[in-house]
């Protein structure tokens, strides 16, 4: 059995952190937990479907509220510290990120963001959402795959390969794309950029592609910030997008095997595609 706490301190282990992130908490703590009801977007509805369900706490990857809505932009922080472990100087990147999470903390402030949390304390349901930390082991899997390879492969060898090492890839209804460059460029210096919120959009893929890095990988990317670095690199550059839901999926999945370990009982819905 465990408490909602030994949920979230057993994800912050799993990624290596040392603190929940701003992107994470625990609305409405609980404990003796044995059945779990984990998804993607987990909101009011599921979690009176958990309650009437007999499930001992509800589990959104996704911050529906509370503090995890209010302190989000702090994860958006880690966009910079992925920029500068690939080489970007700090003074290049810093405003950007300022603003980005400026825009976040403004847009949070703004919602009505004790709806989810107010649900489940009306029901006495536990509920939380985890999202950096499986996110930080989604994007570390991705990455290491994609390190596997050797600057000359190219796009496409880096998608096949990604498609033979996760299940999850081959399950999904989603294809992976290439949004900028072409399948026959070589991959040269590649980030998996992802673990850090959201998407960094254009201005973080311009700042990565000005700085040395041939490849970046995300997960998820609006049109508009795709189409606007095709117009600026032409095919010089590679953008891959994984797709959303796989590649959270491929972050969630070592989470739900190890607590299947520890002895819980864990449904999986709202997205989550298997291995
Ligand atoms: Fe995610
Ligand atoms: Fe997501």
């Amino acid at each position: 059995m465990m408490t909602t706490q030994q949920l979230m301190a057993l994800a912050l282990e799993m990624a290596e952190l040392t603190e929940v992130p701003g992107d994470s908490a625990i609305y409405h703590p609980g404990q003796n937990i044995r059945k779990i009801m984990m998804g993607i977007d987990i909101k009011a509805a599921e979690v009176k479907l958990a309650s009437d369900m007999g499930f001992d706490v509800a589990i959104s990857h996704h911050p529906t509220g509370g503090q995890a809505r209010l302190d989000f932009y702090k994860v958006l922080y880690r966009h910079l510290d992925q920029l500068t472990r690939a080489g970007v100087a700090l003074k290049e990147v810093q405003q950007m990120i300022d603003d980005l999470a400026d825009d976040s903390r403004i847009t949070a402030a703004m919602s009505n963001f004790d709806h989810e949390p107010s649900v489940a304390r009306l029901l006495d349901m536990p509920y939380m959402n985890i999202h950096t930390p499986l996110d930080e082991i989604g994007r570390r899997r991705l990455q290491m795959a994609a390190d596997e390879l050797s600057a000359t492969d190219t796009v496409a060898d880096l998608i096949s390969h990604f498609l033979a090492s996760f299940g999850e890839f081959r399950n999904a209804a989603t294809e992976i794309e290439v949004r900028v460059g072409s399948a026959e460029n070589a991959i040269g210096r590649v980030v998996m950029s992802h673990g850090a919120g959201t998407n960094g959009g254009y201005p973080v893929a311009k700042a990565y592609f000005d700085h040395g890095i041939d490849t970046v990988i995300y997960i998820h990317c609006r049109p508009a910030d795709s189409k606007r670095l095709v117009l600026e690199y032409g095919d010089s550059k590679n953008l891959i997008v994984t797709g959303h839901i796989v590649s959270d999926s491929i972050g969630i999945n070592p989470y739900v095997d190890r607590l299947r370990e520890e002895g819980m009982g864990v449904t999986t819905l709202s997205g989550i595609i298997p291995a």
